[in-house]
């Protein structure tokens, strides 16, 4: 049975359809944004506190606690305790009708009466209300309640995802418990293969970890490889921009290549294309203008002959996940390329329904997408925002993970339609925030500011209203990048002193 804690009051201007208020039962656990229920003629009204106030008759005049104060507490002359109490405001929800093991929503046409108990919410209907489901990702627990936030995979993923928060918030940590969720997953509730584009080299701790290694695969990015049949003009001039007039020729020319890498088992690299376009007959102003991006696609080092890292076809599996390590690359350019191809490779195979719907984790978006970037500076940007607009009718799900959201582009952001938000304070980065993500009140934004690490607001399609949720603990193992200060300071002093006494047994040892 569901706990009582209080009665309906009649107030000014409620109760209404939209609000009412309700005096506290003494001790009663009431909290702010807690989800409570009282009924109407119509059946169940359920709602949200959204204010909680407390009211004592003796404390009501300033001039007579000041008078009472200056000699002895009020307390000692009057029970002012017994005299305490606390009225909850609460915003009305919806009727929840139940019609067999589930509660629906409809519109309230009849505010609860005066006097009506008001009770803790039922966890059916409670979970029904903001759409959990049993086998959803259980990614925390509902602020205030004792219930598992399970969030339906598809309605999470399939138009696709935002995490934002500043740096330290525990957006990687929310999207690691996102990953052990998928990981555990039986194949019966349907399973994706999940790649990650690892900034950090956060993920590959997963690899070491006894129940998920098996299901890990790590590639560092500086064995990441591109065989060179599968470039073409197209890709080429989304990296390094290519002149218009240049694209042509060097199609050919690949396209030529290509055949005679087929007919004549011959194998080429990218000083082969080098040598071919300056011994074409292009004319000079185009070979010129086609050497600057082919200068830059050597120096990145990627393209091989034949070698292919990772085989995405053979290597993005149910169940399973593909992280995608670029801590060892420095070069930011190259790291853009990396993306930008991966990127389009699974939205080609997936288009082709040559690997399973993936859900496709890009961390640190806002390098990969950024807001103001012309495409041509940007390798990455238009396959990104490509796949936030036209990847959920080919399953594939995008997961972007920043920040900066004020730098994150915004067709990219839009199509975000779940945002998981954790600490901001930057009030830039809130604005940001309020305008991209639907739902979201300034009331909410604000609330924003205040989170603590590891607690969290989600919004939009994954959920039927938005809620509080505390993340859970990570089950699989974690590596930390970067030992505290304070430890590297004292290892630091300590190699430093041991090296001057070292030097100073040296010395004694030669005289
Ligand atoms: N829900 C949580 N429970 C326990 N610890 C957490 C939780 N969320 C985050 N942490 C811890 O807080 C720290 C920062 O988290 P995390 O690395 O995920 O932040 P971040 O938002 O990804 O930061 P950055 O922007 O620097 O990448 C980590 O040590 C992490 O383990
Ligand atoms: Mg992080």
């Amino acid at each position: 049975m569901q706990k009582p804690l209080g009665t309906v009051i009649s107030t000014d201007d409620s109760p209404t359809t939209l609000k009412y208020a309700f005096v506290l039962d003494e001790g009663s656990p009431v909290k702010k944004g807690q989800f409570i229920q009282t009924t109407s003629e119509e059946g169940i009204v359920f709602g949200y506190v959204s204010e909680i106030t407390r009211a004592n008759r003796y404390f009501e005049r300033a001039e007579s606690v000041a008078e009472y104060e200056r000699e002895n507490p009020i307390s000692t002359h009057f029970p002012i305790k017994s005299w305490e109490y606390a009225i909850a405001e609460v915003r009305v929800l919806g009727r929840m009708e139940k019609r067999g093991e589930h509660y629906f929503q409809s519109r309230v046409s009849l505010p609860p009466s005066p006097g009506t108990k008001v009770i803790e919410a039922d966890e059916t209907l409670l979970k029904d209300f903001v759409g959990f489901v049993p086998n959803g990702l259980m990614l925390g627990k509902l602020q205030n309640h004792e219930v598992e936030a399970k969030i339906d995979m598809t309605r999470l993923f399939q138009k696709h995802l935002a995490i934002l928060a500043m740096s330290g918030a525990g957006k990687s940590h929310l999207a690691s418990v996102m990953l052990e969720e998928l990981l555990d997953r039986p194949k019966e509730h349907g399973r994706v293969a999940t790649v990650i584009i690892d900034i950090h080299g956060e993920y590959s701790g997963f690899k070491q970890d006894p129940t998920y290694g098996r299901k890990i695969r790590v590639i560092n990015g500086k064995d990441i490889t591109i065989p060179f049949r599968r470039l073409n003009s197209r890709m080429l001039s989304s990296w390094f921009s290519v002149p218009p007039a240049g694209q042509n020729e060097l199609n050919k020319l690949l396209r030529e290549m290509r055949t005679q890498e087929k007919n004549e088992r011959q194998l080429f690299s990218v000083n082969d294309l080098i040598k071919r376009v300056e011994t074409s007959s292009i004319s000079k102003n185009i070979k010129d203008a086609l050497m600057r991006p082919l200068y830059e696609l050597r120096s990145i080092n990627l393209i091989t002959q034949s070698k292919e890292n990772p085989k995405l076809r053979q290597q993005v599996l149910p169940g399973e996940m593909l992280v995608l390590d670029l801590s060892d690359l420095d070069d930011m350019r190259k790291k853009k390329v990396i993306v930008s191809y991966i990127a389009d490779r699974l939205f080609r195979l997936r288009a082709k329904n040559e690997i399973p719907p993936t859900f496709f984790l890009v961390e640190e978006a806002h390098n990969f997408a950024p807001e103001k970037a012309k495409a041509a500076h940007n390798p990455s940007k238009s396959i990104i925002e490509k796949i936030a607009r036209e990847g959920r009718k080919f399953g594939l799900a995008l997961g972007v993970v920043s920040q900066r959201p004020v730098n994150l582009s915004t067709t990219t952001l839009s199509q975000c339609n779940t945002h998981i938000l954790l600490r901001v304070t930057n009030p830039n980065d809130l604005k940001h925030i309020e305008e991209s993500a639907e739902g979201i009140d300034s009331r909410m934004a604000r609330s924003i500011t205040s989170l603590k690490v590891g607690e969290g607001i989600i919004v939009g399609e994954a959920v039927r209203y938005p809620i509080f949720v505390e993340i859970r603990d990570r089950k699989s193992r974690k590596i930390e990048k970067g030992r505290p200060l304070h430890e590297q300071a004292i290892a630091y002093e300590s190699e430093a002193k041991k090296s001057d006494e070292e030097q100073d047994e040296e010395l004694e040892a030669f005289l």
